[in-house]
């Protein structure tokens, strides 16, 4: 038994951590032009978040001077690699460009290198534009590079190019990858009118904030927040802990939902031709359902009142209804949005992991309770075990 509660404990930790980590994931997620915060002093009039390699462009460009600042945004393939953005003014691929590099130089310290790109093998050189105030940074698993152009008069629309690498040899970026996102990683800037045509667009991003906040808050922390209450509460040491690991999980997830929920009416009134009436649906049911749970919380009779059995069901039947609903929509949701199959297929391993923990937990605690009552039957001073208000060893899972 003892091993059987240090494995049960041990699980809920690591859930523990999960659910607490998970939203600061979620927020890296949805990172891009909305939420990137690049300090006081790097203030850009527009940015462009790009279709590929997660990365973003902020810039300012000063027409009077053909003066162009740029922040270039993205995660390396590895911490020890390298992201560059570039501007080609005489092709749309690679060779040709004039290319800003960022990566950790021989001194340790993140530093911006020029590259005149002619083919994979980078010598350091000088490049067609004049640059000024170049710098990096690393932090937060994105690299920066900032650094300003002085462009042709009238480069108002640029190719531009940009790539992220894994590695870097003897001061040398190494070979990027060759898998889609790197070779399609170029489009066309338009420095005046603020767009970028390669980019996919705000609604796409939008969409995939959307995705990203109602996985993660009803497709993952109400799932957890649930294992908590129902199997933590075994446990008279864990007695009131469940209860506000229970309580933080759904408010966390609750107020991340409320917020995915409402991008989602928001996309909805955008999306005038086409409409998800299943998905849309069950999403309002979804906040119905959850906000009545949240205010029901405060209605809720001291635990021997005798309505407090029927406040239980209640609760158990909206709670279990809600999650269920909840990664019901997640699965409409992702096939409405079709993302890359990476992401399907992460959200059917997290789901099918917490499915597999709520599993061993529910044997473990049959184990626990079952052993816990030949314990009690036999030794005359079990019974002072349900005194306490503490679950009744006769009704095990009445969670
Ligand atoms: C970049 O390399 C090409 C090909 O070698 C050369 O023609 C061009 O002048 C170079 N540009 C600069 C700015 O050095």
């Amino acid at each position: 038994m003892a091993s059987a509660s240090a494995a049960l404990l041990l699980l809920s930790a690591a859930i523990a951590a999960f659910c607490f980590l998970s939203p600061a994931a979620a927020a890296a997620a949805a990172q891009g032009c909305a939420s990137q915060n690049l300090g006081s002093n790097r203030v850009f009039a527009a940015c462009s978040d790009l279709p590929q390699l997660s990365s973003s462009i902020h810039w300012t460009y000063d027409r009077a001077a053909a003066a162009l600042s740029i922040a270039f945004v993205a995660p390396p393939a590895t911490a020890e690699g390298w992201v560059a953005w570039a501007i080609n003014p005489t092709e749309t691929g690679m060779v040709g460009s004039q290319a800003l590099v960022a990566f950790r130089q021989a001194d340790g310290k993140m530093g911006v290198k020029t590259y005149n790109i002619t083919g994979y093998a980078l010598k350091e050189s000088k490049i067609a534009f004049e640059t000024s105030d170049l710098a990096a940074d690393y932090a937060g698993g994105v690299m920066k590079i900032f650094g300003t152009l002085k462009l042709g008069k009238e480069m108002t629309v640029v190719n531009e190019v940009w790539q992220v690498g894994g590695s870097v040899t003897n001061g040398v970026p190494d070979k990027h990858a060759f898998v889609a996102e790197n070779l399609g990683s170029k489009g066309q800037l338009d420095l005046v009118r603020g767009v970028s045509s390669g980019s996919g667009g705000s609604v796409t991003k939008e969409r995939n904030i959307h995705g990203v906040l109602n996985a993660v808050s009803w497709g993952i922390l109400l799932p957890i927040g649930a294992i908590f209450a129902r199997y933590l509460k075994t446990f008279k040491s864990a007695d009131p802990a469940w209860f506000y690991l229970h309580l933080s999980c759904q408010l966390t997830g609750y107020t991340v939902g409320v917020a995915g929920w409402a991008t989602g009416l928001n996309l909805g009134s955008k999306s005038k031709g086409v409409q998800y009436t299943t998905h849309r649906n069950i999403g309002i049911t979804l906040f119905s359902l959850a906000t009545l749970q949240v205010f029901a919380l405060f209605l809720r009779p001291s635990k021997d009142h005798k309505i407090r059995f029927y406040w239980n069901i209640y609760h158990h039947l909206v709670g279990y209804t809600v999650i269920v609903l909840g990664v019901i929509n997640v699965f409409k949701g992702l096939t409405i949005l079709s993302p890359d199959q990476k992401w399907t297929t992460a959200y059917i391993t997290v789901i099918s992991i917490l499915g597999g923990i709520a599993l061993l937990l529910e044997a473990l605690t049959w184990i626990i309770v079952l052993r816990r009552k030949t314990h009690n039957s036999t030794k005359p001073y079990g019974g002072s075990n349900s005194t306490n208000g503490h679950r009744d060893v006769q009704q095990p899972l009445s969670v």
